[in-house]
């Protein structure tokens, strides 16, 4: 019977998701994650970043990226029939790139199925760390960028205004800092095809999902944008990747993993992106219900049938793995920040919760504006928490000045996508917290479903093999069908808002959008 592998590239973790598709048999059968930090520790990093002095910057390693799939195919393999895998899809965290020198190229394609995969690819890149998401050091490329394109110009034509994450101004970033590596740079990936490369041993494309977290695509069109592609770094465009359609399939699965773990030939469906990919693990393929991902970065998403973009420029907007598009804010200080919290109070997870329980809704007007690190929500470059009517030791009323900062953010942030959501989807790791959830749910006045699977980029990225599959073999597939009992609803968990607590957060939101407003301004 058939089975789809969905795998999710991470800031902090790979996992591996096996879903079951056969007529009425639909089920997940093999789920399995590997954080960087603790399975590959020789790699240096920290929550999957490198350590470096300047808190704007953050890289994380390619070969380390390459050795942990090398090691959960292994495990992949060991822990499922993988003779039953017809199709392979993935996600990885957005906007991180890749950078493959010539040698790359050749090593890709030659792969030996005797030797590990890092061990193999230790030559083969011109940047050694790729920049991630996390990064905040490209100010200075943003407008030299925006300077050229024009603030407005950028964003109505690409989604976005120029971002310091965003893959182009970290391109031209390496182009002006490195130009003689840039040169020797045959091939720029991002994270997710990077990735399809690496399982089909070639060069693999990206989808819109993802090439629209570069600031470089023309979004309607789905093609580079030369303008953007020159103010960002000379012959950019024969060293970037083509952009496909989601469903489209990047190739076959190399003969490397088949000779080593013992995978069929399946088909490697594109890549996309984490947020895209989730956008379809919890079942969102039509405009109407916001999702919210509470991972190491925290955002807010939902399907668009036309791209409206954000005209307070804090916002974004991708491609859909459907073909529409998706609105989407993202929150920097996410985890993170709540670790911190918990960190900082000596508290456990159960703590963290409890105190949730503990205060009073609205924190007696205690507020937290939660910059641990940089913030892309609103931008803040240097880092640092804020508190109001806040006294800093009180553990249980920080802990609830964290949630309700970051909750309130994102209800004020999220406002552009002009969706009165009566429905909110939650999935990543903190939404298992019940007492999240219910802030989310009362800040919103919306219904909060907490996904069964708490990595929804996964099961959306063994959907998206699934649909391709199923698509290129007979008649189409419609996605509420390929959908149905993994993520269409029935199986959550829903938690209402209450209608006084909604109140408090009403009067309450305005108050903390002064706050930030004033702690934003120069
Ligand atoms: C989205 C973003 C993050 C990463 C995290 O724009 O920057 O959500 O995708 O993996």
């Amino acid at each position: 019977m058939p089975f789809y592998l969905g795998l999710d590239a991470s800031t902090q973790s790979l996992t591996a998701l096996v879903i079951e598709i056969a007529g009425d048999r639909r089920r997940i059968v093999f789920e399995s994650s590997l954080n960087f930090d603790e399975a590959l520790p020789a790699y240096g990093t920290r929550h999957g970043v490198l350590p470096a002095s300047d808190p704007s910057v953050a890289t994380s390693s390619p070969l380390m990226w390459a050795a942990a799939l090398d090691r959960m195919m292994g495990v992949v393999a060991a822990g499922v029939e993988v003779r039953q895998i017809a199709a392979i899809s993935g996600s990885a965290q957005q906007h991180g790139s890749v950078y493959l020198s010539q040698q790359g190229s050749r090593v890709l394609a030659s792969l030996d199925p005797t030797r590990p995969l890092a061990e193999q690819l230790s030559r083969s890149f011109s940047r050694e760390a790729s920049p991630i998401w996390m990064d905040s050091s490209t100010a200075a490329e943003c407008a030299e960028i925006t300077s050229a394109i024009g603030d407005a110009a950028m964003a109505a034509r690409t989604g976005s205004r120029a971002f310091e994450r965003f893959t182009g101004p970290q391109i031209r970033r390496f182009f002006k800092d490195s130009p003689v590596a840039y040169a020797a740079t045959a091939r720029i990936d991002l994270v997710s095809s990077f990735h399809a490369s690496l399982l089909i041993g070639g060069h693999a494309a990206v989808d819109p999902g993802d090439a629209s977290g570069m600031n470089l695509m023309d979004l309607r069109a789905n093609r580079w944008w030369p303008d953007a592609l020159d103010a960002t770094a000379p012959g950019l465009g024969a060293k970037l990747p083509p952009i496909v359609a989601s469903s489209s399939v990047a190739g076959t699965l190399a003969p490397y993993w088949q000779r080593r773990h013992g995978f069929p030939p399946a088909a490697v469906i594109t890549w996309s992106g984490d947020n895209p990919s989730s956008l379809i693990g919890l079942g969102l393929v039509r405009e109407g219900p916001l999702a919210i991902s509470l991972g190491t970065s925290d955002t807010v998403f939902g399907l668009m049938n036309v791209p409206r973009v954000d005209p307070t420029a804090t916002g974004h907007v991708f491609g859909a793995p459907t073909g529409a598009f998706m609105g989407l804010t993202c929150f920097r200080n996410g985890s993170l920040a709540r670790e911190r919290i918990r960190d900082e109070h000596g508290l456990s997870w159960s703590g963290f919760s409890r105190a949730l329980d503990q205060t009073p809704v609205g924190n007696d007007g205690g507020l937290m504006l939660p910059w641990f690190g940089p913030e892309i929500t609103p931008r803040v470059l240097e880092p640092g928490v804020r508190r109001l009517d806040l006294p800093s030791g009180d553990a249980a009323r920080n802990v609830r000045a964290v949630v309700e900062a970051q909750c309130m953010s994102m209800a004020i942030h999220s406002r552009w996508m002009g969706v009165a959501a009566a429905v909110i989807y939650a999935t990543g790791g903190a939404s298992g917290n019940a007492q999240i959830l219910q802030v989310i749910a009362d800040v919103f006045g919306a219904d909060v479903c907490r996904q069964p699977v708490a990595n929804s980029a996964a099961l959306g990225a063994a959907l998206r093999a699934a649909h391709a599959a199923l698509n290129a073999a007979g008649p189409a597939a419609e996605w509420e069908a390929v959908i149905a009992d993994f993520s269409d609803g029935s199986a959550r968990a829903r938690l209402h808002p209450r209608r006084d607590h909604h109140a408090i957060y009403r009067e309450l939101i305005p108050r903390y959008a002064a706050f930030e407003a004033a702690a934003i301004t120069p």
